[in-house]
């Protein structure tokens, strides 16, 4: 298990105190940055760690900013990725039992630190179930790769 982490300014100390937490469980991670809480433009650090997911060199993203919202829309944007901005224990399960997501995004003034490693620790040990819900991810790659699914 290996993951992604990136953050903006506005998530510094919670990017850091995740990788505190994977530290201590011994998970494999890779930042990404940023590396201070000097203001930078969250799309480039949601892009570098969401590309790393995509070309398959991690196993899962986790990214966050001041809300989770402008990271995981970035990291949307990247063909392949399937991030979703979790808030609480049920998102970080259904999100990959359901949408088989590679990345989770998280919000400092959202999350607490302890509920952001709580959520991690969720996201990274939950499969997905496939079945009925294969095709439907199936119809979310049909739709970035241009495809009229109406
Ligand atoms: C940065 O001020 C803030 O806009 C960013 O962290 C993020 O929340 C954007 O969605």
């Amino acid at each position: 298990m290996k993951l992604a982490l990136a953050a903006d300014h506005g998530a510094f100390e919670l990017k850091e105190s995740i990788k505190k937490h994977l530290e201590e469980k011994g998970i494999e991670y890779e930042d990404f940055g940023c590396y201070s809480k000097e203001s930078v433009d969250y799309p480039k650090f949601a892009y570098k760690a969401a590309k790393a997911v995509a070309d398959k060199k991690f196993d899962f993203g986790v990214i966050c900013c001041t809300t989770g919202l402008g990271v995981s829309m970035a990291a949307n944007k990247v063909k392949g990725i399937r991030a979703a901005v979790c808030t609480n224990e049920m998102l970080a399960e259904m999100t990959r039992r359901h949408n088989n997501a590679n990345v989770i995004c998280m919000g400092q003034n959202v999350v607490s630190a302890e509920l952001a490693n709580k959520l991690v620790d969720i996201f990274i040990s939950t499969g997905f179930e496939g079945g009925r819900h294969e095709r439907r991810v199936a119809l979310l790659t049909d739709i970035e790769e241009g495809k009229d699914i109406s």
